[in-house]
């Protein structure tokens, strides 16, 4: 068996920002839009008016002040809200692919390793641009990697839940180094059109590279122990899928796109991620108190602040668990990995942090690492 670190992670950010003041303006642009279009059934009491949205409600209930996206001008034309992607033919190489090579490379550089140093490609994501070819062989293939690639998908949790594939891999010896990347393009999948989550998502790509501690310098992250758990729940849902063309679906329909209980979400998931991190740390004789660092998931200030109350017994400061989400939202399963990608360089020998990610399933991934 070999022993596993986490040697690099890369970020590729999009080049578009838009901030709750523009998100709010479009949306309530689209709100007056549609309420002059349906005054009379609205007067009649057939119809609900859409209520307008607002910069400090974002600000107060989530945390969130702006977002990356890769496509603004269709987010923010009040006609549309959705963004404007264009289908590139079978020789391009996808979106996906695309910005999970950008990261990706930006991690084999931060690591000074070379593509044939790694024998496989994980694209582990919340959504799947296409079926197949697996969006990782295209990466793969792209990179000049060889080995094996595939794509999975366990939501907000998939860049933890592929930490622990590839650890598995490497500690096995079936895989010198494994390259995981998180393309998250969440911006086609958000309901624009509703106002109680539209401010949620940003797009965004992370990548990390886990491979043989031996092979790798003094100041890595040795991976001391990863844990998975799922739990079945409703309050997270995205129906659309490969079958909604032959059920005769309005592709319109509102369940073809994320919605969730986000009150019940708050409630349910903030007990279990302390908890599965607490009995996470038990396993490896550690205690919150021993833990340098949170890196948490990025969905929401609050949901963080008391998960961090929960383990710590008191306020989690900023060195304790660092926010990212105020600048790039909700970036499903990159969230946790851009909080570590930013705020890890500080660390001295063998203090140990946690990653930890939470979302739809429900599902909770954790990754216990020691600063070599
Ligand atoms: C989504 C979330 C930010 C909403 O915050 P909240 O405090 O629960 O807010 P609520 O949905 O209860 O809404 C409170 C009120 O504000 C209103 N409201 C909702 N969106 C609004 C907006 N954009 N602007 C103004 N008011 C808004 C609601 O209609 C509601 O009004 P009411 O009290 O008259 O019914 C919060 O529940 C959350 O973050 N949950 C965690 C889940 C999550 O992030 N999941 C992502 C996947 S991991």
């Amino acid at each position: 068996m070999h022993r596993v670190c986490i040697s690099s992670t890369g970020l590729f950010t999009p080049p578009h920002v838009i901030s709750n003041a523009e998100l709010v303006d479009a949306f309530n642009r689209f709100a007056e839009l549609e309420n002059t279009a349906n005054a009379a059934d609205i007067a009649a009491g057939k119809r609900t008016a859409v209520p307008s949205s607002s910069v400090e409600f974002i600000e107060k209930a989530s945390g969130i002040q702006q977002r990356y996206v890769l496509e603004k001008s269709g987010v923010l034309d009040p006609t549309r809200m959705r963004p404007r992607l264009a289908s590139r033919p079978d020789s391009e190489i996808s979106l996906m692919a695309d910005i999970a090579v950008q990261a990706g490379r930006d991690a084999l550089k931060r690591a000074g390793k070379k593509p044939a140093a790694v024998d496989g490609v994980i694209c582990a994501a919340a959504n799947m641009q296409r079926a197949y070819p697996a969006m990782a062989i295209e990466i793969q293939h792209a990179l000049g990697i060889g080995g094996f690639g595939f794509d999975m998908n366990v939501a907000c949790s998939s860049a933890t839940f592929a930490i622990e594939m590839a650890a598995n891999a490497v500690k096995s010896g079936a895989a010198r180094a494994v390259l995981i990347v998180n393309p998250e393009i969440t911006s086609p999948h958000l309901a624009w059109k509703d106002r109680d989550c539209h401010f949620i998502f940003g797009d965004v790509c992370t990548a990390i590279l886990v491979e043989r501690l031996v092979d790798a310098p003094v100041g890595v992250f040795e991976v001391l122990g990863t844990k998975l758990v799922t739990s079945f729940s409703n309050a997270i849902r995205n129906n659309a899928g490969f079958m909604t063309r032959s059920e005769d679906r309005d592709p319109d329909d509102r369940d073809l796109l994320f919605y969730q209980e986000g009150r019940k979400v708050f409630k349910e998931v903030c007990p279990m991620a302390a908890s599965h991190i607490g009995s996470h740390l038990a396993s490896l004789d550690l205690t919150p108190g021993d833990v340098r660092r949170f890196w948490l998931h990025q969905a929401n200030l609050a949901m963080n602040q008391l998960i961090g109350r929960k383990l710590l017994g008191r306020d989690a400061t900023p060195d304790d668990a660092p926010v990212i989400l105020n600048e790039f939202a909700n970036t499903a399963s990159a969230g946790s990995i851009i909080a570590f990608h930013r705020h890890h360089d500080d660390f001295r020998k063998d203090e140990v942090g946690v990653i930890c990610s939470f979302g739809a399933g429900y599902s909770i991934g954790s990754a216990v690492l020691r600063r070599t």
